[in-house]
């Protein structure tokens, strides 16, 4: 299905390696041109590189800046001004114990208010956050609750336009950071490498349906439909892509 994105661009936050990359991936496969964001210049311009040649009609962009800094936040937005879709994925996922976290922890985002104004003047953008089904690490499911809050209020200021803003709350999908902790959870044990993702999934994700890790390709397309001019129904919504875990009908 041709999605009716080329030409225009997208701004992926943390899009160097797992569901970030996927997500540039499979939106410059429709022909966007992706700025791709991390925070080591030469990992950017590799996976620029990457996207230029496997979609050559397309124009993917450098964007290295460590969005926990204002400083950097700020350079960013000089350098691109003006985005069409704004992919917030970018997300910290390290377990810390409630008391250990810092202030500094707790601010560390990036603010959507600076391009809003600009989609709402041309009548067209798409905000997306990345967030999770995850939520028993106090940091983590706070600033993904935040996500949902955040999407909901600023879609109530995009009324009757063609701007949305929604969620997407992937499940546990086998990024390289996953398949690091699955290697370190298992290596010492008796279980094949063949068995590891299985065993996860029955013993850490027992109420999935399909029982198995997504893949980041999967998030990138689902991803790629709601940054797209056909999803223009969807408003405020928390998108659900984790394999069933939700046990209810809501
Ligand atoms: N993996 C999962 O199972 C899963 C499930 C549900 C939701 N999610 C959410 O999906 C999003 C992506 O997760 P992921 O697992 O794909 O992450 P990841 O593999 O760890 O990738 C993180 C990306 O963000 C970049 N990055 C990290 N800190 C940055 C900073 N301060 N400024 C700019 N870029 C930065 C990294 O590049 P550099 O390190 O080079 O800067 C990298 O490109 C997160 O919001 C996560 O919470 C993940």
């Amino acid at each position: 299905m041709e999605l009716g994105l080329k030409g225009k661009t997208a701004l992926v936050t943390g899009s160097t390696k797992g569901i970030g990359k996927a997500i540039a991936n499979e939106l410059a496969k429709e022909g966007t041109n992706v700025i791709v964001n991390g925070r080591k210049l030469e990992v950017v311009q590799q996976v620029v590189a990457e996207l230029k040649k496997k979609f050559p009609e397309t124009t993917p962009q450098a964007a290295a800046y460590d969005l926990s800094q204002d400083s950097q936040r700020q350079k960013l937005f000089k350098a691109f001004p003006q985005v069409d879709i704004l992919v917030n994925n970018m997300g910290i996922f390290k377990p810390m114990n409630y008391f250990d976290i810092s202030e500094e922890t707790w601010q560390k985002f990036i603010d959507v208010k600076f391009y809003l104004p600009k989609m709402l003047a041309e009548n067209f953008g798409r905000i997306i956050f990345i967030a999770s089904e995850e939520a028993v690490m106090p940091q983590y499911s706070l600033t993904k609750t935040m996500n949902l809050s955040l999407a909901k209020s600023l879609s109530k200021l995009t009324k009757g336009t063609h701007v949305t803003v929604n969620t997407i709350m992937p499940g546990s999908t086998l990024t390289e950071g996953v398949q690091q902790m699955l290697t370190d959870m298992y290596k010492n044990t008796e279980l094949p490498e063949a068995e590891w993702e299985s065993d996860f999934m029955k013993h850490h994700r027992p109420l999935s349906q399909i029982q198995r890790l997504i893949r980041p390709e999967e998030v990138g397309r689902f991803t790629a439909f709601v940054a797209s001019p056909y999803s223009s129904s969807f408003s405020g919504e928390a998108l659900r892509l984790d394999g069933g875990l939700v046990p209810t009908i809501f």
